[in-house]
């Protein structure tokens, strides 16, 4: 197996592909070639529409059927879904892992098999098996957030203090430290300068992380804040680092008598462009901004990917430096999130064919 793998690593990935696609458990090596595992998260937000996108994508291309999972957002039930993958004999893994830090032994059995293992959207650490990484610039989704609080609430230019707080997301989710990181760092000196406060005092990853991406346990700590530390009213945007917890988190600031009409409401950020959110956005009635992440785009880059690599090209890379996951810098590709907000939902999101108006119309 060392062998293919040097193969692989020497660009002649096609043909090390088929011959390993032939030491698979079952099945035979000409049905196998290029046979696809997809392992994502659970079927919320944004990862359904994924899933389904990337599954056309590689029957459109004329590969075998792929396998397709949800994981339920529970770390067992993802790992027996990838054995049952490399069982199967899959020759490439596309995986969004749930805890970016348990996959180790999964992808060392994966990487005996000869599989090519490609993180997608979330890096996988820990583990030297993991082979590509394709994502959009995670840390800039969390700048582009802080700096929609700072341009909206004109913090360069007014004295404030304006209060703040802060929630991100599951901290086995290695997407959700870099998007705390990029946000942390873009407010770090209003916080310093005292322009920007927090009252609750809860700064770190550690007291802001929703475990889980649970939305209800946003819900319970938004609740807490504003019972704790808000009983004036007095907070003027709360940064949230995905719609799945804006809508909710604006919920609750609506139900604790905040005007979502008035100026003085809190602006609340997001990622993801959900449509819910999206229509909030337009309508001016609660969250004000969310980050667009072309998951089109990343579907069609892992689409490029797979087929250089069944092809024997090596595929494209464009950051080699920047995800360290603890054994080795991952090649990754990345793409570029784009800020959203009243000004440019139109142009961005219907323009590009993302949404229809009638969609937005209709969301919930
Ligand atoms: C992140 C992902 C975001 C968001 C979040 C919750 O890893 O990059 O787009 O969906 O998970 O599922």
């Amino acid at each position: 197996m060392q062998l293919s793998r040097r193969r692989l690593l020497a660009g002649s990935a096609g043909t090390a592909a088929l011959s390993l696609a032939g030491c698979s458990a079952d099945g035979d090596s000409a049905d196998l070639a290029g046979f696809v595992g997809i392992a994502l998260p659970g079927i919320t937000g944004r990862w359904e529409i994924e899933g389904n996108h990337l599954e056309r994508l590689i029957k459109d291309a004329g590969m075998p059927e792929p396998k397709l999972e949800y994981g339920e957002e529970d770390v067992d039930t993802q790992i027996s879904q990838i054995e049952s993958m490399i069982r199967d004999g899959v020759e490439f893994l596309v995986i969004a892992a749930i805890d970016s830090s348990s996959l180790g032994p999964v992808l060392a059995d994966a990487k005996d098999q000869g599989v090519t293992i490609i993180a997608y959207d979330r890096l996988i650490r820990d583990t030297p098996d993991v082979d590509y990484y394709l994502s959009f610039d995670n840390y800039q989704v969390g700048v582009l957030q802080a700096e929609h609080i700072i341009e909206s609430l004109d913090i360069s230019n007014e004295t404030g203090p304006f209060h703040v707080e802060l929630f991100s997301g599951d901290p086995e989710d290695n997407n959700a430290e870099l998007f705390f990181l990029g946000s942390v760092d873009t407010l770090e000196r209003f916080i310093y300068d005292g322009k920007v406060r927090i009252r609750s005092g809860q700064t770190e990853q550690s007291t802001t992380a929703i475990d889980g991406w649970v939305l209800e346990n946003s819900v319970d700590r938004m609740e807490d804040l504003l019972d704790e530390f808000y009983p004036e009213h007095d907070l003027d945007a709360v940064l949230s680092p995905a719609d799945l917890f804006s809508r909710a988190i604006v919920e609750v600031l609506v139900d604790h008598g905040f005007d979502p009409g008035s100026d003085s409401f809190p602006v609340v950020t997001g990622q993801d462009a959900n449509v819910e959110s999206v229509k909030d956005i337009r309508d001016g009635t609660g969250q004000a901004q969310t980050v667009f992440k072309d998951t089109r785009e990343l579907a069609e880059a892992t689409m490029r990917m797979l087929t250089d690599l069944t092809e024997g090209r090596e595929p494209e890379i464009n950051d080699r430096g920047s995800y360290d996951n603890g054994f080795k810098f991952v090649p990754a590709y990345l793409l570029e999130p784009v800020q959203v907000d009243g000004s440019n939902w139109e142009q961005v999101l219907v323009e590009s064919d993302y949404f229809t108006m009638e969609e937005i119309d209709e969301a919930a």
